[in-house]
C-alpha cells in the first residue's frame, strides 16, 4: 500500500503502547520505520525502541515524573527544528500520546511554526493494565463511568481533586502517576464517601517482562504500593470492576491485602 501521509518536514506523535511491541499499532511501526528522526521519552520500553532502524537518528528527551531531562519548551522547540531542517519527525511517547502526554503542548508549537503534525494513537497504561490482571474498567450496571485522571502535581501544590465526584460508587477511577500520592487518594476518597473495601488494582510495568499485579482494598492502597519504586510505572486502577474477575497471576503483596 502507497502512503503519502509522511513527507519530509512533517511530524507525528506517536503512541509507543505500554512497553510490549506487539502492543504497537501497525502504523505506528510504519510511522517508526519510515522516520529519519525519533524523539522518544524515557517510558518508551527498550524492545520498542529495539525497532528502529540504524538509519534512524534516536533523541532521549527523557521525561520521567520529578527528572525532566529536557523541558517541554526545549522538546517543542527540538521537533519543531527537526522538521524544519527537512526531517521526517516522529514523536514517540509512551501509552497514548492524548492521555497525559503534554500532546497539546506540542501540535501547537508544530502549528504555530506552520510545521504539518499529526497524531497516531496508542495503547494506553490503564488498558493495559486491566488486560494484563484479566479484569475490566467498565462493568455493566454497576461501574458506569471511567475516570482517568493524574495524580502528579508540583511540588509545591495539594493533589486538588473533585474527590465528591471522584468517590462515586458506580465509577471506575485510572490513577495516573499515583504511586507518590496513593495514601492521600485513599484517604480522600474514603473521606468522600467512597467505600473503604473497594477493590483496586495496581499494575507495576504492565506489558512489560517486570510486570507485577497486586490486588488490595482501597484501605490499603497506600500498604499495597509500599513495594512500588519510584522508578516504575504503575497504574492504580480503584473500583468495583476490577474485581468482577478471577485474580489471575498475583504477588505475595496482593494476597496479604485480600481481606484488608
Ligand atoms: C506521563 S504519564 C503518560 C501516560 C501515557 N500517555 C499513557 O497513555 O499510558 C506516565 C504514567 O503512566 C502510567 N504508565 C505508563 N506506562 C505504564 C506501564 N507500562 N505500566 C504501568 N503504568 C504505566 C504510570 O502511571 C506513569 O507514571
Amino acid at each position: 500500500m502507497r502512503h503519502d501521509d509522511f513527507p519530509a518536514g512533517s511530524v507525528w506523535l506517536v503512541g509507543a503502547g505500554p512497553g510490549d511491541p506487539e502492543l504497537l499499532t501497525g502504523k505506528a511501526l510504519r510511522l517508526i520505520a519510515a522516520a529519519d528522526m525519533i524523539f522518544y521519552d524515557a517510558l518508551v520500553g527498550p524492545a520498542v525502541l529495539d525497532l528502529i532502524g540504524p538509519g534512524t537518528e534516536r533523541i532521549c528527551v527523557g521525561k520521567r515524573s520529578g527528572r525532566h531531562s529536557k523541558d517541554q519548551a526545549t522538546i517543542d522547540s527540538l521537533i519543531v527544528a527537526a522538521a524544519r531542517s527537512g526531517a521526517r519527525v516522529v514523536r514517540l511517547k509512551g501509552g497514548d500520546p492524548a492521555i497525559f502526554g503534554r500532546t497539546a503542548e506540542e501540535l501547537a508549537a508544530c502549528r504555530a511554526a506552520g510545521v504539518p503534525v499529526r497524531i497516531c494513537p496508542g495503547i494506553t497504561a490503564a488498558s493495559a493494565a486491566v488486560a494484563s490482571a484479566g479484569a475490566s474498567l467498565t462493568l455493566r450496571g454497576v461501574a458506569r463511568r471511567l475516570t482517568f485522571v493524574t495524580a502528579h502535581v508540583r511540588a509545591d501544590s495539594p493533589l486538588d481533586l473533585d474527590w465528591r465526584t471522584l468517590a462515586a460508587p458506580d465509577s471506575t477511577l485510572a490513577v495516573y502517576m499515583g504511586r507518590a500520592a496513593a495514601a492521600t487518594v485513599a484517604r480522600q476518597l474514603i473521606a468522600a464517601g467512597r467505600a473503604p473495601d473497594t477493590p483496586v488494582l495496581v499494575v507495576v510495568n504492565a506489558a512489560l517482562p517486570d510486570e507485577r499485579i497486586l490486588r488490595g482494598r482501597l484501605s490499603a492502597l497506600a500498604f499495597l504500593v509500599e513495594t512500588v519504586s519510584d522508578d516504575d510505572p504503575a497504574m492504580l486502577v480503584i473500583g468495583e470492576a476490577v474485581a468482577a474477575t478471577a485474580p489471575q497471576a498475583t504477588d505475595r503483596v496482593s494476597r496479604s491485602c485480600a481481606s484488608a
